[in-house]
């Protein structure tokens, strides 16, 4: 295992990616590191043993697999970011067909106009760089054939110089700053280029047989898709219960693509398909406490989740937004018990289960998640081999009350 150095992850962060071949095709920050990720495949999975990540994000695991010689499947419930992974995944295609549709591409586009004006596209770009996204995506559309290798590849490219070329402020994370103006903005049809030809050239230099890998839109929570005991090593990171919204992450993409309009159409897109992880999510499906508590699926540690959601219930009352973090709390335990019930299926006897996640503490008050995670994957029938600290993260929650620092870990268990 790499060694971890304090405060510098190389497991939970996506930033080492930005320099390896495949992994550096879409930034995102939900990532963890694809390096990290290839060595524990190369030292956890057997020769031909099947790997799994149930909360597959851009594919991170599953490249990881390919490029450490063993076959991979993955869940992502985020129909987007599944389209993004299984894009990623097409890195075995033909180098030079990608090169020839890209040049083409680029040659035929011309400026186009939006349908209609979207808000969050106009706050986001000037004009002229607007259109010439448009006419970019306009000609992939015309000129490659729906499913084929080079439409997913080139979408794929033109998602990922989205954010470089807004005049907005688009920090790592989802969020987009319109009143913050970005110095330097990139030209659409010269990164479109550069962006092709960085893929194009990682993969004639990775040109090799790789073992199959596929992406599933589908739900951690059942697993569905995957043969009973066939998984070998799930290497994975779930959200953590800490209030990211994943509906998000990929708003401005979305909008571009016309999947979204706006920030209320989240919910229906894709939020209700994910692990409950945020407030939003518990307000969307407006949460009642008392039967999440009731649920089985957080039996094992019943009694401490009452308490930390009957505190987070009493100051919900008294702070301003009210945010339902009592519900999310619950919600949150109930999903991951379901993950670790519908994992305990399709792992082999014998096999490894390793979690990359953190703790939280919402309104000041602390979610041991790593404890509880513990005692919910132990009632599924796996035992745990180590908790590796990754490192104690900043505390994000301004009005914190708690002393204790935030963890990221990596929990490793074996399947009895
Ligand atoms: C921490 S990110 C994982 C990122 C991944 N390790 C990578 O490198 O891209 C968690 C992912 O889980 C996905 N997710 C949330 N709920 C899910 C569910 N019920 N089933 C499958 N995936 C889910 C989110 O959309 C998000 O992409």
């Amino acid at each position: 295992m790499p060694r971890v150095k304090r405060g510098a992850s190389p497991t939970s962060t996506f930033v080492p990616n930005q320099r390896l071949p495949v992994h550096r095709w879409f930034r995102y920050s939900a990532g963890f590191s694809g390096g990290w990720a290839e060595a524990m495949v190369r030292a956890h999975a057997r020769p031909e043993g099947l790997v799994l990540d149930p909360f597959a994000g851009v594919g991170t695991t599953l490249v990881a697999a390919q490029l450490g010689g063993r076959p991979s499947v993955g869940l992502e419930a985020h129909p987007f970011v599944a389209r993004l992974a299984a894009a990623k995944l097409c890195w075995t295609g033909d180098a030079g067909a990608l090169e020839r549709a890209g040049a083409e591409v680029i040659a035929a586009a011309e400026a186009a106009r939006a349908v209609e004006p979207v808000a969050l596209l106009d706050a986001a770009y000037v004009p002229e760089a607007l259109a010439e996204l448009l006419g970019l995506r306009w000609a992939i559309e015309s000129l490659t054939r729906e499913g084929s290798v080079e439409r997913q590849l080139a979408w794929l490219a033109l998602a990922a110089i989205l954010r470089a070329c807004s005049s907005a402020g688009t920090a790592p994370w989802q969020y987009v700053l319109p009143r913050k103006q970005k110095t330097r903005i990139a030209a659409p049809r010269t990164e479109l280029a550069a962006q092709l030809a960085r893929m194009v050239a990682d993969m004639r230099a990775l040109a090799r047989d790789a073992p199959p890998a596929r992406v599933i839109g589908g739900d951690a929570r059942t697993c569905v898709g995957i043969a009973d005991a066939s998984v070998d090593l799930v290497l994975s990171s779930p959200p953590y219960p800490n209030n990211y919204d994943y509906a998000d992450a990929t708003r401005l993409e979305q909008t571009f693509f016309g999947e979204v309009r706006g920030w209320g159409d989240l919910q229906a897109v894709s939020r209700r398909f994910l692990v409950r992880a945020c407030s939003q999510h518990a307000a969307a499906e407006r949460l009642s406490v008392p039967p999440l508590l009731e649920d089985a699926a957080v039996g094992p540690i019943a009694g401490e989740l009452v308490a930390v959601c009957t505190a987070l219930g009493a100051l919900r009352r008294t702070r301003a937004g009210h945010k339902a973090y009592d519900a999310m709390i619950a919600a949150y335990f109930g999903d991951l018990g379901r993950v670790f019930a519908a994992l305990a299926r399709v792992v082999r006897p014998g096999g490894k289960v390793c979690f990359v996640v953190g703790d939280s503490a919402p309104y000041g008050v602390h979610v041991p998640a790593l404890d509880w995670l513990g005692r919910l994957a132990a009632a599924s029938g796996f035992a745990l081999l180590e908790r590796r600290r990754v490192r104690v993260r900043n505390v994000k929650w301004q009005n914190r009350k708690h002393r204790v620092p935030l963890e990221e870990a990596e929990l490793w268990w074996v399947r009895g």
